[in-house]
């Protein structure tokens, strides 16, 4: 599907209920669907890649009703299988475009006697899973995967998993989960040390399901004792997506007469790098934090159109906290005045589509001035942009990007494949017009 933006908009005027975090939404339906009873959630994020993960669940023995409300969230309980978990079971599962449903997947299966496939889309086939099998085959299971390392995955789980101590060449919140997920099987503490924090929603959560785990901030590594299984708390609620709050936040810093409200967003410091970075630029965002909730910081964000921003540099060790929101901030670095530079990058490479590629290709094309350096990715601005025809690549985060960048040129902006945002914001063009008044 092709859509179609600016040139040029009407000031974002107004208040938006965000789908639900896509990263808690999948460690919620996984949570409730290893856990010993039945948890009732709510807020949880209706899209393709959630979608994944309880039709997986549910091919495992789980058993969900979840239903769509209102406010365009799912919600309804989730029965585990607990300590009796109906496998061996063998069969396939599709994971469409999501790697969080295979890689967390695979440390879910690893420690039972499952041999399960795991198939995706084209995107999804071509992202490496070696980063999580290999610790996964350390502790005892095995994997056959392609011979580049990709799917379709064969998980050969094993009931008498080992404990691990990894330490991670990648801050990846997907590994790091999967080897802790894997560890609650294991007889013995599991743990895993990551370069710098990644996303530590697995790390928060897991108490709530009645699992301990333990934090070393110094080393960056964190520990469960297993095994264990996870309990079903009464009802666990998902704050609103800060990557999906990062699209309208940054159109409505840019685009003159604008002031979107955001209520309920997750405030976790590992998601919002983006907010000190444009902080860092001078901008006037307001946050206002509500109490904390199951070990999660909500609040608002009140974005303003912001009058002169200025560059900054995008530290490596700030990259994991933002790194889902790079092209959006690409973006608006083309607009505030100096060189930005975004550090280590190279991740960018193995997501749902050659991101740093394509941020290069799509600025270049909007007639910006973007390159990359070794893995710098470095954009200097302000540089007005213009209409051009443009494709998601089957990426919903370049999709929305592209969708902003029409908001601003002066001429209009098609997106090819524009329905990819079905993975993480189905709402999104919807928000959008309801916001500039259409
Ligand atoms: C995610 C972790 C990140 C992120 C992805 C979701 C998660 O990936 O990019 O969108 O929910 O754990 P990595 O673990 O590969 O960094």
């Amino acid at each position: 599907m092709k859509a179609s933006f600016g040139p040029g908009s009407a000031p974002l005027r107004g208040e938006v209920r965000l789908p639900g975090d896509k990263s808690m939404s999948h460690r919620a339906v996984l949570f409730a669907a290893m856990a010993e009873g039945t948890t009732l959630l709510k807020g949880v994020l209706n899209s393709a890649d959630v979608r994944a993960t309880i039709r997986a669940v549910v091919n495992l023995g789980a058993h969900a009703e979840l239903e769509a409300q209102p406010d365009g969230s799912l919600a309804g309980i989730v029965r585990g299988w607990g300590r009796s978990c109906p496998l061996p079971w063998s069969g396939t599962i599709d994971c469409g475009n999501s790697g969080t449903t295979s890689r967390l997947l695979m440390g879910v299966l690893a420690g039972w006697p499952a041999e399960v496939t795991l198939i995706g889309d084209e995107s999804l086939s071509r992202r490496p899973m070696r980063r999580v099998t290999a610790p996964l085959t350390a502790m005892g299971a095995t994997f056959t995967l392609t011979e580049t390392g990709t799917l379709p995955a064969i998980i050969h789980g094993r009931a008498s998993i080992r404990p691990t101590t990894y330490v991670s060449p990648v801050a990846s919140a997907q590994v790091k989960t999967a080897v802790l997920l894997a560890g609650l099987r294991a007889q013995g503490r599991t743990s895993i040390t990551e370069p710098s924090l990644s996303r530590d929603h697995t790390e928060r959560m897991l108490p709530v399901f009645g699992v301990a785990v333990h934090v070393d901030p110094s080393t960056h590594t964190a520990s469960v004792d297993g095994p264990i299984v996870p309990k079903a708390p009464a009802e666990f609620v998902v704050p609103r997506d800060p990557s999906s709050a990062a699209f309208l936040t940054i159109a409505a810093l840019l685009i003159p007469g604008s002031k979107v409200k955001m209520p309920g967003v997750s405030l976790n410091p590992t998601r919002t790098g983006f907010l000190r970075v444009i902080e860092r630029m001078g901008s006037g965002l307001e946050v206002v934090p509500w109490p904390e909730t199951e070990g999660e910081r909500v609040g608002a964000i009140i974005s303003c159109h912001a009058k002169s921003l200025a560059a900054t540099t995008v530290t490596a060790e700030e990259i994991p906290s933002l790194i889902d929101e790079v092209p959006i901030l690409a973006l608006l670095a083309t607009q505030v005045a100096g060189e930005t530079r975004f550090e280590d990058v190279g991740e960018l490479r193995v997501k749902e589509s050659d991101r740093l590629a394509a941020i290069i290709d799509g600025l270049t094309e909007l007639g910006a001035d973007a390159r990359v350096d070794g893995d710098t990715l470095v954009v200097t601005g302000p540089t007005p942009l213009h209409g051009a025809a443009l494709a998601s690549l089957g990426d919903h985060r370049l999709a929305m990007t592209w969708a902003v960048a029409g908001l601003l040129a002066s001429g209009r902006v098609t997106v090819d494949g524009f329905e990819a945002i079905d993975v993480s914001y189905p709402g999104f063009a919807k928000d959008l017009s309801g916001l500039v008044g259409d």
